[in-house]
């Protein structure tokens, strides 16, 4: 008996399982790329989702279309963890990145970045992992466009657009009152009792890497990155509940068919 719901099945998880493959590759890739700090906390999970849709695209295939019900029923288990899991994930980025945005100051090109500003769970995060994390980005040369244009006058460098990275890590806070020199010189005068204004230097290899301002905009980049994941992990959600729904009706055929075959061997 051919069942719609079975090759239906079968059919999403070999989708599935050509997309594993690229998923897999691109984390390879990435580790063979991770030369910095940066990238290395990226490539493992890449690696074990891969993995992990691959592994269970065979046991749908598997469990479809031989008919092996128990791992199909395992199949349907772990889908439905995985939506669960999903679903909690989507909602915890919408809430997680709900606050904090840019401040944008007038007659200035770019905006200033405020740790205060973001969810204090990500504060923790980005707190907890600052040594690893503010080396990585002094490797990859986010100031080096900065560094570069020393001989910018002070009223076009208010009107560049900088990064919300720039903006918090290669010059310091608007509010320390500093004496422009270059975009990464200045010449500290008033006393601020703002800490960022004492952790700036005008060495290149520290800058404001050591600044609120720059946790702040690295959590402005994270914050736009985890929107779009968790825009993605709805359309993927939506998609996961249609073969999960799909494979419930092939689990219900395996089961009556058996019973079938039993009743009338
Ligand atoms: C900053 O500018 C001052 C004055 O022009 C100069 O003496 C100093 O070497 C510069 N510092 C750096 C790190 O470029």
């Amino acid at each position: 008996m051919v069942r719609l719901s079975n090759n239906l099945l079968g059919l999403l998880n070999i989708i599935t399982l050509l997309l594993s493959i690229p998923i897999i590759g691109g984390g390879i890739w990435l580790s063979r790329q991770a030369n910095t700090d940066c990238e290395r906390f990226l490539d493992r999970p890449v690696i074990a989702l891969g993995v992990f849709i691959l592994a269970i695209s065979i046991a749908g295939i598997v469990g479809s279309c031989c008919r092996v019900t128990w791992l199909l029923w395992l199949y349907l288990l772990v889908m439905f963890v995985l939506i669960i899991v999903l679903f909690c994930f989507t909602i915890f980025a919408f809430v997680v990145t709900n606050k904090g945005a840019g401040q944008a100051i007038s007659g200035r090109g770019y905006k200033e970045y405020r740790l205060g500003d973001y969810s204090t769970w990500l504060q923790r995060r980005v707190n907890s992992n600052w040594g690893n994390i503010r080396s990585c980005l002094a490797q990859s040369k986010i100031c080096q466009s900065l560094l570069d244009s020393a001989s910018t006058p002070l009223d076009q460098f208010y009107k560049e657009h900088l990064s919300a990275l720039q903006s918090g890590c290669c010059k310091p806070a608007d509010d320390c009152g500093f004496q422009y020199v270059s975009p990464t010189n200045w010449t500290q005068t008033a006393s601020s009792t703002d800490p960022d204004c004492s952790s700036w230097s005008n060495d290149p290899n520290l800058l404001c890497y050591g600044c609120n301002s720059c946790k702040a905009g690295l959590l402005d980049n994270i914050k736009s990155d985890w929107k779009k994941v968790a825009v993605v992990n709805i359309i993927f959600l939506v998609f996961l509940i249609i073969v999960y729904s799909v494979g419930c009706c092939a689990f219900r055929n395996n089961r009556e068919d058996n019973a079938w075959k039993r009743r009338y061997p």
